[in-house]
């Protein structure tokens, strides 16, 4: 049975059937063509953490495949009264696919062992493949074929986001080069390091301009927590913290003066949702290489490719 948890498991083959298979999606839908592949079939899609675009990108791309989602938020379900094993092998009698946003992939990892539906890594602290896999799609479409993809950069703290990403851009033979204040320590996964440094395409550095320098895309993430704020206003308890977060991460900031002066041909990427001002300023956003709304996009027509391929069915395309 397939899963899609950290894309350690996945080959290159697999990865660029699974761009493919986006493309073709997309083209068909963009053309008015109905994609209903999967009639009859159910999506139980579980959230123990927010989402606005994963939640809507699998929900809607279901819809799309003919199928159905179910959108269970972990708060409003049994899940805090009864053993996680036990309350997921139940939900899993419902549909053909878990998607399962996750505090702890080990919980993903669970789901997946039980083998009874294939299970996908929503974002977990330590993955994100399905945005990934996208990114990949909305790179591909604006570089005009995977293998114009040279070099990618990656700005800010290292995490879930830029473990997938650098991962899968490593098996496809993009160099992808890292300029990051700080790692994500939850997020850490040695055995996908030392994989993803094997390539001989990863490259670490302190310094944001050597590593924009010749990139085709730029990439961030946020790197400051919400959680510190209220109403706008930092809260007494995390003014600390918040202070030594924007010292450490501001010279990362993925803005227009870094794009203009380092690498004025590259595309602006961001998974979202965007801090502004932090990791990525206003004038990023809007600037004239921003391809961050059509990267939004591409995740439901990666979805839908992640579905039929997971389920077997991309023959069908
Ligand atoms: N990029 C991403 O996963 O967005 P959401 O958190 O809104 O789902």
């Amino acid at each position: 049975m397939r899963h899609l948890i950290s894309l350690k498991e996945q080959s290159r083959a697999d990865i660029l059937n699974l761009i493919s298979l986006a493309q073709k999606l997309k083209t068909k839908r963009n053309a008015g063509e109905l994609t209903n592949y999967l009639p009859n079939k159910t999506l139980v899609m579980l959230f123990q953490k927010s989402s606005t675009r994963t939640r809507l990108s699998f929900e809607a791309g279901m819809t799309e495949l003919g199928g159905h989602s179910i959108f269970l938020d972990a708060k409003n379900t049994q899940f805090s009264l009864a053993d996680f094993g036990d309350e997921i092998q139940a939900v899993m009698r419902f549909g053909q696919a878990l998607m399962f946003r996750a505090m702890k992939v080990a919980d993903v990892e669970l789901a997946a062992s039980f083998n009874r539906v294939p299970v996908i890594d929503a974002c977990s602290e330590k993955y994100h493949p399905a945005q990934a896999l996208s990114d990949l799609l909305t790179m591909t479409e604006v570089a005009g074929g995977v293998d114009k993809i040279k070099k990618i950069a990656w700005l800010g703290m290292e995490n879930n986001v830029s473990n997938t990403l650098m991962l899968a851009c490593a098996k496809l033979g993009i160099e992808v080069a890292i300029a990051a204040a700080e790692v994500d320590a939850n997020s850490v996964d040695a055995e996908l390091n030392i994989m993803a440094e094997a390539t001989g395409k990863i490259t670490r550095t302190t310094d944001p301009r050597e590593a924009v320098a010749g990139a085709d895309f730029v990439h961030t993430d946020t790197w400051m927590n919400m959680e510190f704020f209220d109403g706008g206003a930092v809260k007494p308890d995390f003014k600390e913290e918040y202070e030594r977060r924007l010292a450490m991460f501001k010279p990362y900031q993925l803005n227009a003066e870094l794009i203009n002066s380092m690498a004025p041909n590259a595309r602006i990427m961001h998974c979202m949702p965007c801090h502004v001002g932090y990791e990525i300023s206003r004038d990023a956003i809007d600037h004239p290489n921003s391809v961050i709304f059509d990267q939004a996009e591409n995740r439901m027509h990666m979805q839908k490719a992640i579905l039929l391929w997971l389920l077997e069915q991309e023959h069908l395309v």
